[in-house]
This record gives C-alpha cells, sequence and structure tokens, in this order.
C-alpha cells in the first residue's frame, strides 16, 4: 500500500510499504478515507526526530471503512464507518474504566515511561504504523473505535478522532467562569476550536486568542473571537491583555501552541543540538534537557489572572525545562493538562455534529489534497503557506 512516511527533519514521503495484517485476536483492518495532518505531526517533523525511524508511517487522525477483523472486536463488523481515536486503548482496565484512555494500562508504553500507545507518533508513544496510508492496523479495535453514520461527508466526523475532543478538553480543563474571560493562545486548529466549543457552550463570554498568522486571526475574529496580532503586541501583550480585562488578566488559558512556539530562542540551541546527536546520545539529550520553546507557557502563566487556570493542550517534552515557580505559586495559579482523552468527550459531542453544524466542521478543512501530495501539505502547512490550517489527505 501507500503510506506517508518520515524520512528526516523536514522530510517526509509516500512509499510502498507493505500491507497491513491481523496480528492479533483484538485488531481490525481498517481502509482509510480520510486522514488529517496535525500541528502533532509537525513536531515529529522538526523537533522529535531522535525518536523516528526513516520509513516510519506517519498520522493518527484518521476515518475509514472496516475491512477486515480478528476474532475479539466485539460489535466492531466489516464495512462499519469508523472513525480512529488518536490513542490506542482497551476500554477495560483501571484507567480506561475511569475515562482516562491516554494512560491506558493494557496499552501504555512502559519501556518509555509513557502513558498510552498513539498511532504514528514516535518510539516514545510505541513505534505505532499510522494512519496516513490506504490501510491501518487498529489494535485494540473492540474499543478503538468511534462508529459514525453513514450519510454526510468524512469532513463531518474526521475530527472525533483528535481536534474535537481535543479541543473540548482543553476547554473543559479550562474551566473558564460562564461570565469570565477565556484568553486561547494558538488559533491553529485545536485553538481555533477551542474558541468555536467555549462560544458555542456561552455565546456571550469573551474569548481572546492570540496568534500571528493573518489568515488564522482572521479565521477566528470571524466566529466572534478577539484577537490579538503577536506579530504587533510581542512587547507589550500583557498590558493589551490586562486592558481587556479589567486589569486582572484572563480567568483561563489555553496553550494551544506547544513545544515548538515561536519567540523562544534559548532552547533552540537544545533542540538543534538533540537534531545533529546520533538518535542513541539524542534521546537521553533530549528527554533531561530544557527543550522546549516555552514561550507560549510562559505567556500563559503571565496573562492568566491571580487563582487562574491554564490548560495546557499544546505538547511539550523536556523534564528539565525552567519552570517560574515562584510566579506560578504566588499567583495560585492551577495548571490541567495532557493528551486527549478521546472518547471520553464523543458522547458530549455528537450532538453537535447535526446539519445545523454549529461547530463548522464542514467548511474547518482549508486544503483536500490526495495522499501522494502529502510532502507539499506538510510543507504549505508548516510553513503557513497558500491560507493553509488543516489539511486532510485522501488514499
Ligand atoms: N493534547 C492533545 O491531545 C493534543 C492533540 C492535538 C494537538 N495537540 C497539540 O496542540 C498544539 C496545537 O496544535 P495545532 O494542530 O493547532 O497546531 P498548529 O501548529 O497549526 O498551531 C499552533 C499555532 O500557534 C501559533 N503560535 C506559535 N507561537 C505562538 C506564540 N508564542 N503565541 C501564540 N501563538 C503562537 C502558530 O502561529 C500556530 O497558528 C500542538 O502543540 C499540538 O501538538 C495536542
Ligand atoms: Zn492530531
Ligand atoms: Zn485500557
Amino acid at each position: 500500500m501507500r503510506a506517508v512516511t518520515w524520512q528526516g527533519k523536514r522530510n517526509v514521503s509516500v512509499e510502498e510499504v507493505p500491507d497491513p495484517r491481523i496480528e492479533q485476536p483484538t485488531d481490525a483492518i481498517v481502509k482509510i478515507t480520510s486522514t488529517n495532518i496535525c500541528g502533532s505531526d509537525l513536531h515529529l517533523y522538526e523537533t522529535l526526530g531522535p525518536f523516528m525511524d526513516r520509513g516510519d508511517v506517519l498520522g493518527h487522525e484518521p476515518m475509514g471503512i472496516v475491512e477486515e477483523v480478528g476474532s475479539e472486536v466485539g460489535d466492531l463488523k466489516v464495512g462499519d464507518r469508523v472513525v480512529l481515536p488518536f490513542q490506542i486503548s482497551c476500554g477495560h482496565c483501571w484507567m480506561c474504566s475511569r475515562g482516562l484512555y491516554t494512560q491506558c494500562e493494557t496499552t501504555q508504553v512502559r519501556d518509555q515511561g509513557s502513558g498510552a500507545a498513539l498511532f504514528g507518533y514516535s518510539k516514545l508513544y510505541g513505534q505505532v504504523a499510522g494512519g496516513q496510508a490506504e490501510y491501518l492496523r487498529v489494535p485494540q479495535a473492540q474499543f478503538t473505535h468511534i462508529k459514525v453514520p453513514e450519510g454526510p461527508a468524512d469532513d463531518r466526523f474526521v475530527y472525533l478522532s483528535d481536534v474535537l475532543p481535543t479541543a473540548w478538553q482543553a476547554v473543559a480543563y479550562a474551566d473558564c467562569p460562564a461570565d469570565g474571560t477565556l484568553l486561547v493562545l494558538g488559533l491553529g486548529p485545536i485553538g481555533d476550536m477551542a474558541c468555536r466549543i467555549a462560544l458555542h457552550a456561552e455565546p456571550g463570554r469573551k474569548v481572546i486568542g492570540v496568534d500571528l498568522v493573518p489568515e488564522r486571526l482572521e479565521r477566528a475574529r470571524s466566529r466572534g473571537v478577539e484577537v490579538i496580532d503577536l506579530s504587533e503586541h510581542g512587547d507589550d501583550l500583557l498590558e493589551v491583555v490586562q486592558g481587556m480585562t479589567s486589569g486582572r488578566g484572563a480567568d483561563a488559558v489555553i496553550d494551544a501552541v506547544g513545544l515548538d512556539a515561536h519567540g523562544s530562542p534559548s532552547a533552540k540551541f537544545a533542540q538543534t543540538l538533540a537534531g545533529l546527536l546520533p538518535d542513541a546520545v539524542a534521546q537521553p539529550v533530549f528527554k533531561t534537557a530544557g527543550v522546549d520553546k516555552l514561550a507560549a507557557f510562559y505567556s500563559a502563566i503571565e496573562l492568566v489572572r491571580r487563582g487562574g487556570t491554564i490548560s495546557l493542550s499544546g505538547v511539550y517534552g523536556g523534564t528539565a525545562d525552567p519552570l517560574p515557580m515562584l510566579t506560578l505559586f504566588d499567583k495560585q495559579i492551577q495548571l490541567r493538562m495532557g493528551q486527549a482523552n478521546v472518547k471520553r468527550w464523543v458522547p458530549d459531542i455528537l450532538p453537535l455534529l447535526t446539519d445545523a453544524d454549529p461547530l463548522g466542521v464542514d467548511t474547518f478543512a482549508t486544503h483536500h489534497l490526495p495522499l501522494e501530495e502529502a510532502p507539499h501539505a506538510y510543507e504549505i502547512f508548516q510553513k503557513k503557506q497558500d491560507g493553509c490550517v488543516k489539511v486532510v489527505l485522501h488514499p
């Protein structure tokens, strides 16, 4: 089959790879019809190379039709239309029974000290072949699927794999009062969708979005978000936000940027160094150094009001990142974070994927491209060219 493979820093290619096959009775094979590129894929493309091998198949936001099933996949049947959550979880362990699917004890990647295995997300998360491909092997398929109805086009449902539950969890964890101000850093797919969800939940709420890409700012503005252009307010962001929040700061801040934030020169050296070393040397360096570019997280700490909440959905990776503990403690900041527990939120989200499409999922993608054009798609998504905000690939 054809699949998008990682080949090196800023280098992906579409290659012929072996067809996946059923290996365990709990496996299913899904023929992929739509498969997105995520901001998380850009971390693999740019920074997390030491944890990738050439030829690794990328992708964790796929949907399609069940082609083949093992003998222990519950009620999943050949022909079912399914979205695949980005995490692989069993549905019955101690963590899964508490809705903490990203911590699944059946699939935890213990040799890396990581939580549940993820599709297409490096050795840190189990080096499982991803879904930017014609076919995908789905482990723990009895639980790792979301059945969706026939009828609407894929765009209606494909964001259930990641964008919708991630943005939903970000808003839930932010716990912003109904009459409060929510500030969202980063207006990529996750930040944009978080704004939409927050405004849908409380139409009168003040939602402020910060980014530096004109089309992304405009997309958010057109849906009722008050936007701040970081390229104009890099130096006086705090004053601008204070001016919009009675001098106190935002009640809650969502960081939807993560470890490749713009405007953080200091970690660039560690990231570059880790990228130049052989993997065996780079992995421990990466895991023990302060490698994250923390500009967005630092802004969140600054912009949240005293006693407010920071909800991190942006992915971070270092273990020795310098954090301003004095400020975090003194401001009494509450911090919540993590990969989204996808199926925890699906029952809340499905009622919004109706014909009225209140979250605008039908028109959320800016680009629909053939799988073969993945190298171009990664490039325009990373460089924010051609108005690219979200790409859906079609095998
Ligand atoms: N927690 C989860 O389960 C989960 C799931 C999906 C994605 N993510 C993470 O969420 C983050 C966002 O994902 P995305 O798909 O929207 O990615 P994206 O890269 O398209 O969006 C990031 C946005 O942040 C903006 N930005 C960069 N530096 C900034 C700064 N200092 N201040 C404000 N904005 C800044 C960029 O211009 C960009 O628009 C990524 O880190 C991704 O890995 C987490
Ligand atoms: Zn994703
Ligand atoms: Zn489990």
